[in-house]
C-alpha cells in the first residue's frame, strides 16, 4: 500500500510542477530588508560577490535551497548572479519555488577552501572583521579552528596586522591572534564583507545551520562593549613591570618587563578594584605599570572571565 500511495504522490507532484511551470517567471523584482551578502553559493560560509544595503532592490532569478536561516532554506539567485537567503529580502506574497525556475542541482553545492590553524591567544570571534563588529564568540588560546577565506579589506589592524580570517564557525578571527600565518594562497579571498550586527543576523531559537549564524562556544550572542584593538599596544611605565602567574602581589613573579618596554595585552582583570591584564606571556600585570590605562574606554578591552567556557565546571 506504502509504496502505492508514494507512487500516486509522484504523480500529482509531476502534474503540479507541470501546470505550476506555465506561470514560471523570468524574475521577481524585490529588495534586500537588511544588509544582506550575496554569495558565490547558496551557504553562509560561502564567500562574497557583493552586499546588498537594505533597501537596495535587486532581481531574484530563480530559487535554490541552501544553510537554513531562521528555518528556512530556500535562497535566491539574482541578477549579479549571486545568492542571497529570502530571509533577508522583503517578504513575498507568493511562492518562489513555484514562480521562478530552480537554479539547478549544481547551485546547491557549497565551494569551500579550508585550513586548520589554532589561536595562541585568546581571540574574540566577530560578526564582521572591523572595531565596532559584534563579538559572537569568545575563544580561549589554544582552541582549534579552521579557516575558510581571508580578507584584509577595511578591517581592525591588530598591533601591526591587517589580515582577518573567517573560520567554519561564520565569524572572524585576527591573523595576530594564531600561532602562525595561514598560507592564504591556498585559501579565497572572502570577497566584500558588510558591516553586519547579530541583531538581524543571529541564529533564534537555533533555527538556522551551525554554519551560519551560530556562535560556536557561547550559544547566545552577546552584543557587547563595542570592542577594541584587541590584542593591545602598550609600554612598560615603570623601571620594571612585574608579570605574575594570577592577577595578585602575592602571586608568583613569572616574567619581569623593563621601563619602555612594549608589552602586548589579551584582556583584563578587576581584582578587588586594581585593574590587571593578563599579557601575551600569560602572566598579570597590574596596569598602574603601563604608560597607558588598558581598562579605560580607549581600548575597550574584554574581560579575561569572559573566555572562560560557562561549561567547564560541568564537564
Ligand atoms: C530588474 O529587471 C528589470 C527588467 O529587466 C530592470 O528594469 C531593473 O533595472 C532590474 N533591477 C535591478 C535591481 O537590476
Ligand atoms: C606599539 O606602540 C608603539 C607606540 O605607540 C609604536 O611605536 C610601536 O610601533 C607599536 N608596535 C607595534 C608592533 O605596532
Ligand atoms: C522563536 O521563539 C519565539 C518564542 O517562542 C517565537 O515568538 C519566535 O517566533 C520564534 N522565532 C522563530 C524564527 O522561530
Ligand atoms: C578582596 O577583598 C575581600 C574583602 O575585603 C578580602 O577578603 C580578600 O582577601 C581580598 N582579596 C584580595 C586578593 O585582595
Amino acid at each position: 500500500m506504502a509504496s502505492r500511495y508514494s507512487l500516486l504522490g509522484i504523480v500529482l507532484n509531476v502534474l503540479f510542477c507541470v501546470t505550476t511551470n506555465a506561470e514560471v517567471k523570468p524574475y521577481i523584482s524585490t529588495e534586500a530588508e537588511y544588509r544582506t551578502e550575496c554569495k558565490t553559493c547558496p551557504r553562509s560560509l560561502c564567500t562574497n560577490t557583493l552586499y546588498y544595503e537594505g533597501g537596495e532592490s535587486l532581481n531574484a532569478t530563480c530559487w535554490t535551497r541552501g544553510t537554513k536561516i531562521m528555518g528556512d532554506r530556500l535562497w535566491l539567485k539574482t541578477e549579479s548572479e549571486c545568492y542571497v537567503t529570502q530571509y533577508d529580502v522583503l517578504e513575498y506574497d507568493g511562492d518562489y519555488t513555484t514562480d521562478l525556475a530552480y537554479c539547478g542541482k549544481k547551485s546547491e553545492e557549497q565551494h569551500l577552501t579550508l585550513e586548520d590553524a589554532t589561536l595562541q591567544y585568546k581571540t574574540e570571534c566577530r560578526i564582521c572583521p572591523s572595531i565596532t563588529c559584534d563579538t559572537v564568540s569568545y575563544l580561549k588560546e589554544d582552541t582549534d579552528v579552521t579557516l575558510t577565506c581571508w580578507t584584509d579589506e577595511d578591517t581592525q589592524i591588530i598591533i601591526d596586522d591587517p589580515y582577518w580570517m573567517k573560520t567554519t564557525n561564520n565569524c572572524y578571527v585576527a591573523q595576530k591572534n594564531l600561532y602562525s600565518k595561514p598560507d592564504i594562497t591556498y585559501l579565497d579571498n572572502c570577497g566584500p564583507i558588510p558591516f553586519l550586527e547579530v541583531l538581524h543576523h543571529w541564529n533564534e531559537n537555533g533555527t538556522s545551520d551551525v554554519n551560519k549564524r551560530e556562535p560556536d562556544a557561547l550559544s547566545l550572542p552577546v552584543p557587547i562593549e563595542q570592542s577594541a584593538q584587541y590584542l593591545i599596544n602598550v609600554t612598560v611605565g615603570e623601571e620594571y613591570a612585574y608579570c605574575r602567574y594570577c592577577p595578585e602581589d602575592r602571586c608568583r613573579v613569572k616574567k619581569r618587563y623593563e621601563f619602555d618596554q612594549e608589552v602586548w595585552l589579551q584582556c583584563l582583570v578587576d581584582t578587588n578594584g586594581t585593574w590587571w591584564s593578563e599579557t601575551t606571556d600569560f602572566c598579570y600585570v597590574k596596569n598602574s605599570d603601563f604608560w597607558q590605562s588598558p581598562e579605560g574606554d580607549y581600548y575597550r578591552n574584554p574581560l579575561c572571565e569572559r573566555f572562560e567556557d560557562p561549561d567547564e565546571d560541568d564537564e
